[in-house]
């Protein structure tokens, strides 16, 4: 792998900056300015290059270009909902476009890939924690389906094909941000997910949160589930880097802390961190929520020797520092 970079593939998506999706989502989760500010972080200019990863000529001629050591592929669409009102897109933006990027990393010998995947593939657990040996494949929307869908074919070209290397990773609930406070989530319009929804809360860009529903098996009725420090997710990532030079096959990994927060807890522990009280209103279900999902992530450290080191006061405390010195986000009105 000397001598070659690894690839970002985040290409065309709602995931990428600048990304452009015609007909889905109403704008990019990720924009340019976000990559901007990556590189006043790291102090270097970063190489970024926008495509579409479902054009395969752009991609043939990206990987001319460029030797890569590896890819890491984040590029889809990720909103549960708007899967299940637009299944189609869904498959061939986040199918399709992974067979595209499959095939053309083999027709230039590339072949160490690391996926995000998610939780999801889990659907509703049997048992908790969940390990990487809980069955697989119940998921309820096209979204989830398509990360098994994506999961089961990596695994089948490793079979086929043993010069294939390929670490699948399981995300929980990634939030918080860079503790610079520079960079950090800003969904465009109304927030699916909680953390984002309770931090524009807090700084009173909305009035308050609806809790959907507190009649769960949980100790306090709210969902649970396993929160992990966007940082400590991305280092993830490096130690499945640094696998796949062990010429290690196909592995896959939960990457979560183990402990599980209900909603309530969040909303405490948001106010904590911010010194502001968060308003929320206890409203019905929703569709296909589960009780509680959280992680084993024992394998992860034992095969990766990578843990989670941040817990929830940090990652909080992060995500406000992101939100207070942002609060429109990237965008400046
Ligand atoms: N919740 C609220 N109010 C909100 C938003 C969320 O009460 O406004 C609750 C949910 O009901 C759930 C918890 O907060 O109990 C977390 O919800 P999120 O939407 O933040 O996260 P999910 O666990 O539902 O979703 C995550 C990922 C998805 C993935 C899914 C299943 O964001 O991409 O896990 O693994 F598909």
């Amino acid at each position: 792998m000397q001598g070659a970079r690894p690839l970002s593939a985040c290409a065309g998506t709602s995931s990428c900056p600048s990304a452009s999706s015609p007909s889905i989502s109403p704008g990019a989760d990720a924009l340019p300015e976000s990559l901007r500010r990556v590189q006043q972080i790291v102090h270097q200019p970063i190489l970024f290059q926008e495509l579409d990863i479902t054009n395969e000529a752009a991609l043939q001629e990206l990987f001319s270009k460029h030797r890569f050591s590896a890819v890491m592929h984040f590029a889809g669409l990720k909103a549960v909902g708007e899967s299940v009102q637009k299944p189609l897109e869904y498959y061939r933006v986040n199918l399709t476009g992974t067979i595209r990027l499959l095939e053309t990393m083999k027709a230039h010998g590339v072949r160490n890939i690391v996926f995000s995947s998610s939780a999801t593939v889990y659907g509703d657990p049997k048992y908790l924690p969940l390990d990487e040996n809980h069955p697989v494949g119940g998921c309820t929307n096209p979204y989830g389906k398509s990360k098994y869908f994506i999961e089961e074919m990596i695994r089948d070209l490793c079979k086929a094909e043993r010069d294939w290397n390929a670490v699948l990773l399981r995300y929980f609930n990634p939030i918080g941000a860079h503790e610079s406070g520079m960079i950090g989530e800003d969904p465009q319009g109304i927030p699916n997910n909680l953390m984002p929804y309770v931090a524009q809360v807090a700084v009173g860009r909305r009035e308050f949160l609806s809790v959907f529903g507190n009649d769960y098996k949980t100790d306090d009725g709210t969902g649970v589930r396993d929160y992990i420090h966007v940082v400590d997710l991305a280092k993830g990532h490096i130690a499945a880097l640094k696998k796949l030079k062990e010429n290690c096959g196909c592995k896959i990994y939960n990457l979560g802390t183990g402990t599980g927060y209900s909603v309530l807890q969040m909303v405490q522990a948001m106010e904590k961190a911010s010194g502001r009280e968060i308003k929320y209103k206890i409203t019905g279900r929703r569709e296909g929520d589960v009780a509680s999902c959280y992680a084993n992530p024992a394998l992860a450290e034992r095969e990766l020797g990578w843990k989670a080191a941040f817990g929830l006061d940090k990652m909080c405390e992060d995500l406000w520092r992101w939100q207070l010195q942002n609060p429109t986000g990237f965008s400046k009105n």
